[in-house]
């Protein structure tokens, strides 16, 4: 199999795989062909992609030349006649807004494997670019909190007097929320932290957070892991009761996110006109509504004094780590997809493929794609 990596977008600065990873790729018996310039704004140059083992070619040679393109965002731009019948596109799909695409890839008989499908389940656990991303996202949300608060985040004595340590309220205890309260406890913060799942109480205790309980939860054993909607009664209580800890911090971390709705809304407008002046809101839900009623997709806002950054794309802004990240998560995927000989073997009935296959030979595969297509 020939793996070739793309260069991403103007506005991605990561790239699928570094240099580092490649060599490892090499040893599964996969040739690797990376376009002119692929890991420039990741920092990484061709020479050192030659160096891993990799060949470098023109956009239009990668395309030819590759039986199994890799790259971190979907290949909307680029025109389906490119595409050859047979040939597997791998990367994130975005599936809410590119169901279009996807249809035409399968009518063009081109496979998908979605990155941000592969099932949440222990054995894809080092698979999974969701969460290496959300990591990253996670720690770049404090330290991104940190520089706009006006005020230090941990205690300090000194001779000027003692200063309190900032508090920092974090909605949803996912991967990023998780890492987020990490972040804050290491920079001396007081943190406090909401979530819908009791699995993870313990988990935010264990970091050093405190967690805030709202009874009445929905919670479904059957949603992989993840958070379903609320009733209208439980929204009201977890709104009355976050408005009075936002009011007690100064740093709100916004995570919280349902797979394929939109994001809970969690800070109201009122409570926002209630915080104090210099505190922080960064939403990293604003690419799917926001969890904050202000907040505005890839912009800050700053509405009484308070500060409200809409976030998406903090990963792109790390490119390095994140990218070696991604590298690595795709190695261990890689493991599932070839044989001994470095060749592609598409097995249907092992559920990290089965989950990850969104197209292929015509038809949709992975269940939650047709969940969320409606197809039966
Ligand atoms: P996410 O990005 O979908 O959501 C973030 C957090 O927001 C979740 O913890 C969710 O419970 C919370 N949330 C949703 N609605 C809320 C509301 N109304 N109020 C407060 N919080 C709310 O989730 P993420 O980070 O992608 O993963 C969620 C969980 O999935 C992880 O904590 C883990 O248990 C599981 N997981 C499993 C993996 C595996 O086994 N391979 C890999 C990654 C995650």
């Amino acid at each position: 199999m020939v793996i070739g990596i793309l260069r991403e977008p103007d506005s991605e600065n990561r790239v699928a795989m570094l240099p580092g990873e490649v060599s490892a790729v090499r040893k599964l018996g996969i040739e690797v062909l990376a376009e002119y310039g692929a890991g420039e704004r990741s920092f990484a140059s061709d020479n050192e992609y030659i160096g891993a083992g990799a060949l470098t070619g023109s956009r239009k040679e990668v395309i030819s030349k590759s039986s199994f393109l890799l790259t971190v965002n979907p290949l909307i731009a680029e025109s389906l006649d490119s595409f050859r019948e047979g040939l597997v596109l791998c990367s994130m799909l975005n599936l809410a807004e590119n169901t279009a695409w996807l249809e035409s890839l399968r009518m063009k008989g081109v496979t998908l494997l979605a990155l941000d499908m592969v099932p949440r389940i222990t054995r894809a656990q080092s698979m999974d670019v969701l969460s290496s991303m959300a990591t990253v996202a996670g720690y770049k949300a404090v330290l991104t909190a940190a520089s706009l608060l006006p005020k230090f985040f941990p205690m300090f004595m000194s001779a000027a007097g003692t200063i309190r340590p900032a508090k920092v309220l974090i909605l949803g205890a996912g991967v990023a929320g998780l890492e987020a309260i990490a972040i804050s406890r290491k920079l001396g913060a007081v943190v406090e932290v909401f979530d819908v799942r009791s699995a993870v109480k313990e988990e935010v205790k264990s970091l050093g957070g405190r967690f805030i309980e709202v009874e009445g939860a929905r919670e479904d054993s059957s949603a992989g892991g993840y958070a379903i909607e609320q009733s209208e009664d439980f929204r009201k209580k977890q709104q009355d009761l976050i408005q009075q800890r936002a009011i007690a911090s100064e740093v709100i971390i916004a995570t919280a996110q349902i797979p394929g709705k939109k994001a809970p809304v969690l800070v109201l407008k009122d409570t926002v006109s209630k915080m104090r002046p210099g505190s922080v809101i960064i939403d990293l839900a604003a690419s799917t509504g926001g969890n904050c009623e202000l907040t505005e997709n890839e912009k800050t806002v700053v509405i009484n004094g308070v500060s409200i950054v809409g976030k998406s794309d903090f990963p792109s802004e790390m490119p390095s780590d994140a990218s070696k990240m991604f590298g690595s998560n795709i190695i261990n995927l890689l493991k599932v997809l070839v044989d001994r000989n470095g060749n592609l073997v598409l097995n249907l009935e092992d559920e990290i493929i089965k989950g990850t296959v969104a197209v292929h030979n015509r038809e949709y595969v992975s269940q939650r794609v047709r969940q969320i297509l409606n197809i039966k």
